[in-house]
């Protein structure tokens, strides 16, 4: 029998897959370039605005943006795999991200991820069946002196027991903010779309007149 050696490390991308990244997600990637001295430099933020749009940044995603900021792809991906904020690969609507550094395991940082994964039945980056919830455990979330700490999406929980842990899971409303959060870095809007082609309009007009 003849063996054939297959690297499935190696991405693979259709080249004649159509643009993944919308022209509302483009404008507002580009939106960055005047704050910046470089295309490069605005690569976070691409990241942000992509991941907030389809969910993560997939291969596809990560050649996009690489051409839209004229850098070699193998940059996005660096960035992406040193910050585990990027997700590359499809994640549940809401990501619990457990603190596991020292001040909240002293408090039973432990004995909470037991109890999340045993309510949720996944283990660290994985999803439930349904979509809803991913896993991860990450290092401090700013707020040791209320340890332990989770994240649900965006919204901290402090001082989090085991006990507690299926009463938050169960609440519809974990992921809630109570405070106002910029959205600078959210996906497009249909009021940014519907702003852009006013300024574009109003561009022209001032071409013509
Ligand atoms: S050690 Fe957990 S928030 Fe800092």
């Amino acid at each position: 029998m003849a063996w054939e050696a297959l690297d499935r490390r190696t991405p693979v991308i259709d080249e004649k897959a159509a643009p993944l990244l919308s022209e509302a997600v483009r404008e507002k990637i580009r939106s960055f370039f005047p704050r910046y001295e470089t295309k490069r430099a605005v690569l976070l933020p691409a990241l942000h605005v992509v991941q907030d749009a389809l969910g993560h940044v997939g291969w596809q995603a990560m050649k996009e943006v690489a051409e839209l900021l004229e850098i070699p792809p193998a940059q996005v991906f660096d960035t992406i795999s040193f910050y585990t904020h990027f997700w590359t690969h499809a994640k549940g609507r809401k990501v619990i991200v457990l603190c596991r550094s020292l001040s909240c395991q002293l408090m039973g940082a432990d004995a909470v991820q037991q109890a999340v994964q045993r309510q949720l039945g996944i283990g660290e980056h994985e999803t439930t069946d349904d979509g809803e919830y991913s896993f991860v455990t990450e290092e401090c979330l700013a707020a040791c002196d209320h340890g332990p700490c989770m994240l649900i999406n965006e919204k901290m929980h402090r001082n989090v027991r085991a006990a507690d842990v299926p009463r938050l899971l169960a609440d519809a409303n974990n992921a809630t903010l109570s405070i106002p959060r910029s959205t600078l870095f959210d996906a497009p809007t249909a009021t940014d779309a519907a702003d852009e082609l006013e300024t574009t309009s109003d561009v022209r007009e001032m071409k013509e007149s």
